[in-house]
């Protein structure tokens, strides 16, 4: 059967563990695997804007032995009215993996639906799982474990990264909390999966609106932007309400002694992060993305391996 990763729980703990040892070992000896020798092609299609996930997707498949085929959405039949479900089929014919930056969760379902060779995430609006595999190994690297540590990310809790660092976070065994404004907390529908989830973990996962509350002692600390692709025209004041959850020297002083500073990228200096803060020696955001290449080597890897 295929194996997609469409979101943070389509990897178990134990296969997850799998992916995060292997994105190690892929760091250390970075030509070791070819899985994709031939060149086979790998679909990399982008309907939002991209630099990271462009790059380390394009240079990690051509390490891997294969080559990238990258594709503005827009520029593609997918831009007109050919349906998901027939370019999920018509991909499959010529690509050994489908990776995709999109819009709504379901866009990606349609085109697993049938796809016959795995599909990745490489965003949605719901979710950001290969960021928060990268996530996962700059934790390891720098704390020696992910599972037991405590993560707290600020700022809108209802986006992607909130999402996929609850999800990912709980099944690698972390005690997550999302703190955030009122009309911006996390999806009801999310916390299910995550609840879920930490069941089986033993992790825990909790919603703080008090900033203070929720950095307090710890380990790691993460935000994001406060307006994500796609949220720019939705009319909601995306300033005001955030600005007590900036990530601050202020804020950071009730954090653990040894707290790690994280983001995604790109960053809004003097919005949700303090430049101080993200330039200071608390910040690994650097690190953190250099490791979507070796996580994403590691996917790509695992899902051919089990597909
Ligand atoms: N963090 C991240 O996904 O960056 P890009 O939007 O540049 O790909
Ligand atoms: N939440 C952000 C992440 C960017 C990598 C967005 O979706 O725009």
């Amino acid at each position: 059967m295929v194996r997609h990763f469409l979101r943070d729980d389509d990897l178990t703990p134990a296969e997850q563990t799998e992916v995060l040892a292997l994105a190690a070992e892929v760091k250390r000896d970075p030509f070791a695997h070819r899985p994709l020798e031939g060149p086979h092609g790998v679909g990399v299609i982008f309907d939002k804007n991209s630099t990271r996930t462009r790059f380390s997707f394009e240079v990690g498949i051509a390490q891997l032995g294969g080559h990238a085929v990258i594709v503005d959405g827009k520029s593609s039949q997918m831009g007109r009215d050919e349906t998901l479900e027939d370019t999920g089929r018509v991909l499959s014919r010529f690509v050994r993996a489908i990776v995709w930056r999109t819009f709504g969760q379901e866009r990606l379902e349609a085109m697993a639906s049938t796809a016959t060779v795995p599909v990745v995430n490489a965003l949605s609006t719901e979710f950001h799982p290969c960021q928060v595999l990268a996530d996962l190994q700059t934790i390891i690297e720098h704390k020696g474990t992910a599972a037991g540590l405590s993560m707290t990310y600020l700022g809108d809790g209802a986006n992607n990264m909130a999402h996929s660092l609850l999800l990912g976070g709980v099944t690698a065994g972390m005690n997550v909390t999302v703190s955030s404004p009122e009309q911006f907390r996390p999806a009801p529908w999310v916390l299910d999966a995550v609840a879920a989830r930490a069941a089986q973990t033993g992790a825990t996962a909790r919603v703080e609106g008090d900033p203070h509350a929720a950095v307090a002692g710890a380990d790691i600390v993460v935000t994001d932007t406060w307006t994500s692709m796609g949220d720019e025209g939705d009319g909601l004041d995306r300033v005001a309400p955030f600005r007590p959850y900036q990530v601050n020297d202020a804020l950071l002083a009730g954090a653990a002694d040894d707290v790690m500073v994280m983001h995604c990228l790109p960053a809004h200096r003097g919005e949700e992060i303090t430049a101080d803060v993200i330039d200071g020696p608390r910040s690994v955001v650097f690190d953190e993305a250099q490791n979507r290449l070796h996580a994403q080597k590691a996917l790509l890897i695992w899902l051919l391996e089990h597909s």
